[in-house]
């Protein structure tokens, strides 16, 4: 009895020690609904495992808690709804100032960010304007935190590529201070 209620004891302690390595654990998401989003017009699928990261930045204000965030995603989903007539938030999920990683059209769905990308692609943006700064180092280790995620769970293939918005249309986005911290990751491409 005694010993049985021993072996439980470590095996949740190893299950605990197993979680911290865990990089979900260290990975704070935050729902659509936990944000105050509202649901999409229309559904579509991408393929998974997805091969390709889009990464944008939204050129608004960043955002440093959960309340403040929440406010920024709700304002660019309402412009991207109302004025751009997307059928959603036009990116796949949002990294706040404060780490957490925001659900935007979310996983395995095709967005609205990167014209000629959107059905091969998530496209994931971080909250603020990095054409002169870098985003803080809680925003850069959630972005990292977030791709290993999705390699582990199968929706990003394991040899993903990376790139920034400005490889493949129009824009500065990702900015410039940005683009460049993304060139020094491991799954970035030249295009
Ligand atoms: C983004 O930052 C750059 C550099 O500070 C600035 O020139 C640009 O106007 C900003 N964009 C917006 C939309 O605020």
């Amino acid at each position: 009895m005694m010993t049985q209620f021993c072996l439980a004891i470590v095996i949740c302690v190893l299950v605990h020690v197993i979680q911290c390595e865990d990089p979900k654990t260290s990975l704070e998401m935050v729902t659509k609904s936990e944000w105050g989003g509202r649901t999409a017009f229309e559904i579509d699928y991408v393929i998974i495992p997805v091969k390709n990261i889009v990464v944008h930045h939204t050129v608004t204000p960043n955002c440093h808690n959960k309340l403040e965030c929440s406010q920024t995603l709700q304002n660019i989903q309402n412009f991207h709804m109302e004025d751009l007539e997307f059928h959603d938030i036009g990116y796949n999920f949002l990294i706040g100032g404060d780490g957490r990683v925001y659900e935007g059209t979310g996983w395995h769905k095709v967005g609205a960010h990167t014209i000629g990308y959107n059905s091969k692609s998530l496209g994931i943006a971080f909250i603020g304007n990095f054409s002169d700064k870098l985003p803080n180092s809680k925003q850069m280790k959630a972005f990292k935190n977030f791709l290993a995620y999705g390699v582990k769970t199968g929706e990003i293939d394991k040899d993903y590529k990376l790139f920034g918005a400005r490889q493949v249309s129009a824009t500065q986005s990702p900015g410039l201070r940005l683009y460049r911290a993304i060139q020094k990751m491991q799954h970035f491409v030249n295009l």
